[in-house]
């Protein structure tokens, strides 16, 4: 009977179908089963295609047959993609973990060198009371560095710095920013001048926690009719005040410089209630921040300028050690020795 050997065919397909289905377990195979028996030219198709040879009066029977295997086979077909999908990706959560819940990585962000920022902080004080930043070089001659300073070769204040030479005689490393003062008049020369002199200087010492062969200085410098002793103290005060609170008092103590006269040092009182008060100042509650005069007649005349005409006053401090009083940074290698941990901690 034609029609029994169709539905024979179709339950054997059936059950052919339903047996590979069982060993493809991947999504790539489940398909290709997909498209061997439902596709195009698959099997079930070419099973249906016999609907025509059937006697008109079973064919009602056959199809409701064909019917029952294609939903079988379709609903097989489905739980099998549904569980071959679901152990495809526990699968890949088990193996290729991705934990979208992590915090992200932190990217490391650069800062500025300790040295940087008290050097913007200076700038930025000076601005405001009209200085100009001025850079001149490191590299000196012996006669800027000395001589237009009003020490003459032998005179004694040269031991005050200990000098690097160059192999070019009468150039060396300037040992302070002061040479800048040389450079600065004869540029500006007959005009009046107020600027800083920001940069590093180096001296042949011997390294140790107190001294390094580089360090940075801040030179001021201000030139016009009639300046005199109280602009200086005035300008310090106010940079003093900036710098370190509004109650700082100044205290002034006369000292030597050649290219100054008279020459003082400036101090500065600590806060009485700041326990590294007497650490700090050695236990006189005074702290020295700068030296500074009023420049030498010699010095003005050496830059261009008539010293009957005009006066200044210069300044030179040193900003590492006011950061170093400021965060109790008990050695000043730490400055240059590039170790991450010593900047990060600004
Ligand atoms: N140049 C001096 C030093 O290095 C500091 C100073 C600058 C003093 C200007 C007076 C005037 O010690």
């Amino acid at each position: 009977m034609a029609d029994a050997t169709a539905t024979d065919q179709l339950r054997t397909l059936e059950t052919l179908a339903l047996g590979e289905l069982v060993g493809y377990a991947d999504e790539p195979a489940l398909r290709l089963w997909n498209t061997k028996f439902f596709g195009d030219k698959g099997l079930m198709k070419a099973a249906l295609g016999k609907l025509k040879d059937i006697p008109k009066d079973q064919r009602a029977a056959f199809g409701q047959e064909a019917n029952r295997v294609k939903l079988a086979l379709e609903t097989a077909y489905a739980t099998a993609l549904g569980t071959a999908k679901d152990a495809a990706l526990q699968h890949s959560l088990a193996t290729d973990k991705l934990d979208v819940t992590l915090p992200g990585r932190a990217t490391r962000r650069g800062r500025l060198h300790p040295a940087t920022t008290i050097l913007r902080d200076i700038y930025a004080i000076f601005a405001d009371l009209g200085f100009q930043v001025y850079r001149t070089r490191e590299i000196e001659t012996d006669d800027n560095n000395f001589e237009l300073l009003n020490m003459p070769p032998h005179h004694p204040a040269r031991d005050m710095w200990d000098t690097f030479f160059t192999t070019t005689p009468g150039t060396i490393l300037r040992t302070h920013t002061s040479p800048g003062q040389i450079h600065v008049m004869r540029e500006k020369c007959p005009d009046p001048i107020r600027v800083i002199l920001p940069g590093m200087c180096y001296r042949n010492e011997a390294i140790s926690t107190r001294s390094e062969i580089q360090f940075l200085q801040v030179e001021g410098l201000v030139i016009g009719e009639g300046i005199t002793m109280a602009d200086l103290k005035g300008t310090i005060t106010a940079f003093a005040r900036r710098m370190f609170g509004p109650e700082r008092q100044v205290r002034i103590r006369s000292s030597y410089f050649p290219f100054t006269e008279p020459s003082i040092e400036v101090d500065i009182d600590w806060p009485a209630d700041d326990p590294n008060r007497d650490r700090l100042t050695k236990g006189t509650g005074w702290l020295e921040i700068l030296g500074a005069g009023m420049i030498h007649p010699t010095v003005l005349r050496n830059g261009g300028y008539d010293p009957d005409k005009v006066t200044g006053f210069a300044f030179g401090m040193g900003p590492q050690r006011m950061l170093m009083l400021k965060h109790a940074i008990d050695d000043i290698r730490l400055f240059w020795q590039n170790d991450r941990r010593f900047a990060e901690q600004f």
